[in-house]
Parts: C-alpha cells; sequence; structure tokens
C-alpha cells in the first residue's frame, strides 16, 4: 500500500519538476489555490439592487430566454454581441436600444450594427414588457440587455456569472461617428484590438477571454474576405480557406458562415482550438495566436476550459460596468427602443429622481 506521505512527495516532486514557469503568467498562484477575485463593482451598482423592487428578475429574464432558444439558439449570440456593442459605445446605458430616425439615424444604423438581427431587439423588448408586467418601472434596459448577455452564455453552455446591477438607461445614442470609431474592426490585428481593449480599460486577458465570445454566432462574408481575396492570407489553414472560398465565392458576397466551426452553437472553449489551428475567422482573432502578448493566453485557455469561463466571467463583470448611468442620472425606460420623452411627448413627470417609475398611473 502506497502511504499519504510518499503520494504527497510524488505530487511534490512532479511540482518541482514542472518548475517555476509551469502556469501561465497571467494565472497567478493565487488564481489556483482560492475562489477567483470577483472584479472591484462600481458605485452606484450592486449585486442586490432589485432584491426588494425586482425580486424575480433574474428568473423572469432566465425563463422567457430558455423559451427564445428553444426556438432558436442562434439568437443567444446576437444578444451577447448587442450588450458588448451597447458598452463598448458611450458606455452601458442602453443607448443601442434606441431607434433613430432618417435624419437622425441611431447606434442601431451604424455599420457594425446592421448585422445585428432585429429578433433579437424584440427579445429585449419582450423581457422588458415581461419584467414591468411584474415589477412597475423599476428596471432599465441597460440591465435587461447585461442579464440577457448572461443568459445568452450560460444557456449555451458557458458560465453562470453574477452581474452587477443598477445601471440606468440613457437618454441619448451615439453618432454614427462615435459608434464606428468605438468598435473594432475584424481587419485590425491584435497590437489594434488590445489598445482598443486597454482605453476601455480592459487587460491583455480580458481581451483575449472576451474574444473567446465568437465560440458562438455568425459573419457575414465581408468581414473576412479580404482574407481570402484577391491574395490569400498565409496565417489561414489552406483547407478552411477552400471552405470559406465555397461559402464566399467572390468579395461580394452577403453569405454568412459560423464563427467557431468546431461548436458553432455551444459556448465552450474550441474557438481558441480554432486560433491553434488557424482556424480563426477574422484576422482580429487570429492574429491572437500570432502576437506574444496573447499566445500564452490563447493556449491556456484552448486546454482549461474552466479557466477560459473564470476568465471570461471577470471580463464580462468589467465589460458590463463600462461608463454606466447611475443613481439619478438617465432615466427607467419604458420601451427600450425610445426615450421616455419620445414614448410620452408632452407628458413630463416628477418622480424625485426625475423618472416616471409608475406604470399604474397611466
Ligand atoms: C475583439 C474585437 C471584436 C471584433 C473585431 C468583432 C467583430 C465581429 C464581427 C465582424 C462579427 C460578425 C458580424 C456579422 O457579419 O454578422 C462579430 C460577431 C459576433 N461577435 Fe464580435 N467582435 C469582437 C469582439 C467581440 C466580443 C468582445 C464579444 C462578446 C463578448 C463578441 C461577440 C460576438 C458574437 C456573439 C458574434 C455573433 C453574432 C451573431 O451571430 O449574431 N465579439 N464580431
Amino acid at each position: 500500500m502506497v502511504g499519504a506521505a510518499s503520494i504527497t512527495s510524488v505530487f511534490l516532486l512532479i511540482l518541482l519538476a514542472a518548475g517555476p514557469n509551469s502556469l501561465p503568467a497571467f494565472v497567478s498562484a493565487a488564481d489556483e489555490c482560492q475562489e477567483p477575485p470577483q472584479p472591484a463593482v462600481v458605485e452606484g451598482l450592486s449585486w442586490s439592487f432589485y432584491k426588494q423592487s425586482c425580486p424575480k428578475l433574474e428568473h423572469i429574464i432566465r425563463r422567457h430566454l430558455k423559451k427564445v432558444f428553444e426556438q432558436d439558439i442562434t439568437l443567444a449570440a446576437t444578444l451577447l454581441r448587442i450588450h458588448f456593442h451597447d458598452c463598448f459605445v458611450q458606455g452601458c446605458d442602453g443607448s443601442l436600444l434606441l431607434d433613430g430616425t432618417a435624419s437622425d439615424p441611431s447606434e442601431k444604423e451604424a455599420a457594425p450594427n446592421l448585422s445585428l438581427r432585429a429578433e433579437a431587439f424584440t427579445v429585449i423588448d419582450e423581457l422588458s414588457a415581461l419584467v414591468q408586467d411584474e415589477c412597475g418601472q423599476v428596471v432599465s434596459c441597460a440591465d435587461i440587455a447585461a442579464l440577457a448577455a448572461r443568459d445568452s452564455v450560460h444557456l449555451s453552455g458557458g458560465p453562470n456569472y453574477g452581474v452587477p446591477l443598477g445601471r440606468r438607461d440613457g437618454t441619448s445614442f451615439a453618432t454614427q461617428a462615435t459608434t464606428l470609431a468605438n468598435l473594432p474592426s475584424p481587419f485590425s490585428n491584435a497590437t489594434t484590438i488590445l489598445s482598443e481593449f486597454a482605453a476601455k480599460g480592459l487587460d491583455d486577458t480580458d481581451t483575449v477571454a472576451l474574444s473567446g465570445g465568437h465560440t458562438i454566432g455568425r459573419s457575414h462574408c465581408a468581414a473576412f474576405v479580404p482574407r481570402l481575396y484577391p491574395t490569400q492570407d498565409p496565417t489561414l489553414n489552406p483547407a478552411f480557406a477552400d471552405e470559406l472560398k465555397i461559402t464566399c465565392p467572390d468579395t461580394n458576397s452577403t453569405n454568412i458562415t459560423v464563427l467557431d466551426l468546431r461548436t458553432p452553437n455551444k459556448f465552450d472553449k474550441k474557438y481558441f482550438v480554432d486560433l491553434e489551428n488557424h482556424e480563426g475567422l477574422f484576422t482580429s482573432d487570429q492574429d491572437l495566436y500570432s502576437n506574444e502578448r496573447t499566445k500564452e493566453i490563447v493556449e491556456a485557455f484552448s486546454v482549461d476550459q474552466d479557466l477560459f469561463f473564470e476568465k471570461f466571467s471577470v471580463a464580462m463583470i468589467k465589460l458590463g460596468q463600462i461608463q454606466v448611468l447611475t443613481g439619478t442620472e438617465g432615466e427607467i425606460r419604458t420601451n427600450c427602443s425610445a426615450k421616455n420623452s419620445d414614448s410620452f411627448p408632452g407628458l413630463q413627470y416628477g418622480a424625485e429622481d426625475g423618472t416616471y417609475d409608475g406604470r399604474d398611473e397611466l
């Protein structure tokens, strides 16, 4: 029989043999032996914001999304992308949800947002109506979008992280130029992506983890055809390139393909396996495996799904708190696609914090 002491010595020997560099540099020893640290919660948000005013909020959202995804799981990807695009432009204030007009186009009309499917915005409206039926007008559309993104991840197989709540809705949307300037391009290399994410307070590990959001969802040919024509990108796996050329026979093709060819609807670590096989769809994805700052992180995630999920959760919590409106800023919208003064023209009301919070009074 092997005694406990000898098992411990063998374990120690293995650890010593592995050497001090066996953990990737971005994984601290603390990560290995304790609960992962939660990112700080910004002032005005909290983990239990609606505990009194809307205790069933998270249950309502998850229950409805389960039904939606039973019909169409691909909407999960669009809901995740909506939250990301909301947060990167003017902060997570629900401004992406606002409709514009012909003379005053909204964020929705900016090129990168045109591929966000209308059905996903309808799902957010449905969630908002369900929540208002239960709790009145207390939960912001920005918070509903953040929770919908989390549930999209989890119901696709990914982590179930906590979402700090209490965001308020913005009363204006960004211009087309601001929207374009703040959303990353799929043609950018990793250095550019890293600095754009750093400008939002996200570090290299956050950036690689969040890029792992491309483990679900789809893309139009336009986002990657420059890698196929006129010259084939040498970092693209030739067999994969041949398949992409069938989907996108020329530079004008409007066809779509999946982002993660291995498990397109499952939130897992396969996106990182794709990158190692030179099967990342966008330059901004594939270059994470060429860049010396990010290659090691890609390698660590490709073999350790728990680590990916942990870092993704941390990064989503950080992403979800970018430039949030809190307290008496902004408003709680009745209709997620219109600011309240457009939903009720002529009705200016007087809750103390400047919002209208009484559907019953209508
Ligand atoms: C790193 C910089 C990023 C770039 C350049 C980028 C770019 C793109 C592009 C071009 C598409 C395809 C749109 C289409 O043609 O339909 C897309 C889809 C998507 N992106 Fe990103 N993205 C980035 C980061 C992220 C992040 C941080 C997330 C979430 C955490 C995310 C989640 C998604 C999802 C889920 C889809 C699929 C959407 C759908 O199927 O409707 N992306 N992205």
